[in-house]
Parts: structure tokens; C-alpha cells; sequence
């Protein structure tokens, strides 16, 4: 396993998966824990003693330099497990590497299985890894109430109105995925990977519904609305002056306040929207699959990313551009 974990570090304990799923307990994975939302996740997670049962796995591309992810730690509670992994997402080797020592550890039992595993790293990498991590962790995932949580946007969908003042959908032949080099591909390569993701969640959960072992794992999508911290803090000076640091937090601010739903949000309610979607069973439901949600409403995803001929479209590129193996995932119909 990577990386060593902080004080509370983790032991060889294994918590006992309680039939009463609203007592939370197993492996919460997440990726990008170093993030604005990630930190704050881990955070709720560790200074609270409803998941004090948890075991968190907490994903970072890099363990030294996860500054963000030490200070929620400074939160945990005594005897909070947890593991700091360091896998650097572009990096598919890794991806294979770190997944199989996770499944090495959950069959071994010194690893309860995983209850919650949360996409939510972005940006460089947001889709392949993700969906690679996913097929090879299938195998550790909780059969009764493991959850897969995809972190999306507004972004996703070229026709959602809450983000056409970017203007970055505005012409026709941006609307549906294609190559893209001009001014804003960037954005548009982000909205392109999300739209992956989101697609992932009807495939995968498809996939999952008819396999006689797992039918029971639910995969959700979860706009976090637009936060205050820090996707757009690697953009340009307007971007990560200005948008990030006063823009976006005194947006948060108000908008929180007028519309608590609204499309800008506090980082921290993002956060308990996340943990809300991978562990509550009260609202939710035992089994709440392929349910996508904006915040706490549910809410219906692009067109695009339901179309079923595109989502087979890219499981099938998925497969071949991570050379997946029939060994390396427990899904019957994983190609
Ligand atoms: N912020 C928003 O307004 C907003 C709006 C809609 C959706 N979202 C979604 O919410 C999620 C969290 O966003 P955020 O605002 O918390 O973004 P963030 O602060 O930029 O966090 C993203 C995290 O992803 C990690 N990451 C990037 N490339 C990686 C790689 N190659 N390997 C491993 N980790 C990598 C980063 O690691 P480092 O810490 O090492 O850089 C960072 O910790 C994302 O999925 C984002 O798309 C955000």
C-alpha cells in the first residue's frame, strides 16, 4: 500500500459490515482527497463520530505534497483508520498497481469491503482512470450496499442553461462530442470527460443489475454545483485570481443564503451532498441505482450521456484504451 498514514494510521482491524446500512461502516475510497471538495469530504469524514466505523482510503496524486488533505486530517477523530494512497491518475499502471493491493487487502480481511468508492478527482484525468479503478475495485466492493459515486458538472451537458454565460456551448457544433483545439477546448475537454463519466453510470450500473454477484452495487452521479475552491485555480489569471478567490466565494456566499440550492455552493455542503449520496439509505433508499442527482434533487442528465448507443460506444473504447483483461475485473460482462 502507498504511503504511510498519519498519527491514527491504519490497523488491521476489521470493522463487521452491520446489516443496518444507515450505521455506515466498510471502505470509503476517494480519489482526489487532496481537492477543495476532497479535503472537505475526508474532513466531515474524520471529525465525526457517525463514520468513526470507516475505514477511509484517501487517494492523492501525491503524498507529499497533499497539504489540503493534512489539514482535514488535523480534524480525526482518535482512532479514525485510515490510509493516505498515494496514484497519480494518468498513470493506468499505477491504477492497476493500487487497485490490486486494496483487493489483496479486502480478501486478506484486513480491509472491510468497500462501502463508497468516489470518483472525484479531475481535471487532468477524469474519465479512464476513473473507469479503470472502478472495473478492478469491483471485486473488493460491499455486494449488499457498495456504492460508486461520480463526481459530474453542470459542464456535462452543452444545453444546461445554468453555465451558458461562459459561452463556451454557444455554437451548434460544440454541442456533441468531437475534436477540439480551439480557444476554449479546454473547458470543453472537461465537459467532454464528465460527459464520460456520466455515461459510465447507465453503462456500468446496466452491467451490474444483470451480473448474478452484483447486482445490488448502486452507481450514482452528483453535481456539486460550483464551488468556492478550486477546480479553476490552474486557469488563467481572471480565472484563478479573480473567479476563484473572489468571485466564486462571495457567489457561494449569497447564493447560499437566497437559494441554499442554488448553483453556486459552499464547499462544505457540497461535501455533506457527497457523503449524503454514497452512504445514506434513509432518503435514498437501499438501492438507488443509475440515480443522478443535483445536490439533493434529483435531476435528468444530458441527452447525450443516455444515449445508449454512445454509452456501449465508449465502454468498448474504454476497454481497449486500458487493454483490460477478463482477470482483472469480476464483472461477467465486463467487454
Ligand atoms: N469546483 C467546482 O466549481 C466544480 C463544479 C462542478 C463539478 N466539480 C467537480 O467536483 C470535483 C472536485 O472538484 P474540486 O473543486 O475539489 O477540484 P480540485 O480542488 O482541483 O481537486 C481536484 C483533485 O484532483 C486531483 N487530481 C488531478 N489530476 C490528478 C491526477 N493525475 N492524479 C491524481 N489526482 C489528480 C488533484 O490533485 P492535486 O491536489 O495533487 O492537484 C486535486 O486534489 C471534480 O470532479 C470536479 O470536476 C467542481
Amino acid at each position: 500500500m502507498g504511503p504511510t498514514p498519519a498519527s491514527t494510521a491504519s490497523t488491521t482491524t476489521v470493522a463487521e459490515n452491520p446489516i443496518n446500512a444507515s450505521v455506515p461502516s466498510g471502505t470509503f475510497v476517494i480519489t482526489g482527497a487532496n481537492g477543495g471538495l476532497g479535503s472537505a469530504v475526508v474532513e466531515l469524514i474524520v471529525s465525526s463520530s457517525e463514520f468513526s466505523s470507516m475505514h477511509g482510503i484517501y487517494m492523492v496524486r501525491e503524498v507529499d505534497a497533499a497539504t489540503a488533505l493534512n489539514a482535514s486530517l488535523n480534524h480525526a477523530k482518535q482512532g479514525h483508520r485510515y490510509d493516505v494512497v498515494g496514484l497519480d491518475l494518468s498513470k493506468l499502471a499505477g491504477v492497476r498497481d493500487v487497485a490490486k493491493k486494496i483487493n489483496e487487502r479486502v480478501a486478506g480481511g484486513s480491509l472491510p469491503p468497500i462501502r463508497a468508492l468516489v470518483l472525484n478527482a479531475a481535471f487532468q484525468c477524469n474519465y479512464l482512470a476513473h473507469w479503470l479503478l472502478t472495473m478492478v475495485l469491483l471485486q473488493s466492493m460491499d455486494r449488499e450496499h457498495g456504492r460508486i459515486v461520480v463526481i459530474s458538472s453542470a459542464g456535462h451537458d452543452p444545453n444546461d442553461t445554468r453555465h451558458a454565460g461562459m459561452g463556451i456551448f454557444k455554437e451548434e457544433r460544440w454541442r456533441t462530442i468531437r475534436d477540439d483545439t480551439t480557444g476554449a477546448a479546454g473547458m470543453r475537454r472537461y465537459s467532454a470527460a464528465k460527459l464520460c463519466l456520466v455515461m459510465m453510470i447507465y453503462e456500468l450500473q446496466r452491467r451490474l443489475s444483470s451480473d448474478p454477484v452484483l447486482s445490488s452495487i448502486c452507481v450514482l452521479g452528483l453535481d456539486p454545483g460550483a464551488m468556492s475552491k478550486e477546480i479553476l485555480r490552474r486557469g488563467n489569471f481572471l480565472m484563478s485570481v479573480f473567479v476563484t478567490r473572489i468571485f466564486l466565494p462571495f457567489a457561494a456566499m449569497v447564493s447560499s443564503k437566497l437559494a441554499p440550492e442554488g448553483f453556486f455552493r459552499i464547499t462544505r455542503k457540497s461535501a455533506k451532498h457527497v457523503l449524503r449520496v454514497a452512504l445514506d439509505t434513509e432518503t435514498l433508499g437501499e438501492h438507488p441505482q443509475a440515480v443522478y442527482l443535483n445536490g439533493t434533487k434529483r435531476w435528468e442528465s444530458s441527452a447525450e450521456s443516455r444515449d445508449e448507443k454512445k454509452q456501449m460506444m465508449l465502454w468498448q473504447d474504454s476497454v481497449k484504451y486500458t487493454k483490460l483483461k477478463a482477470s482483472e475485473t469480476v464483472l461477467s460482462s465486463w467487454n
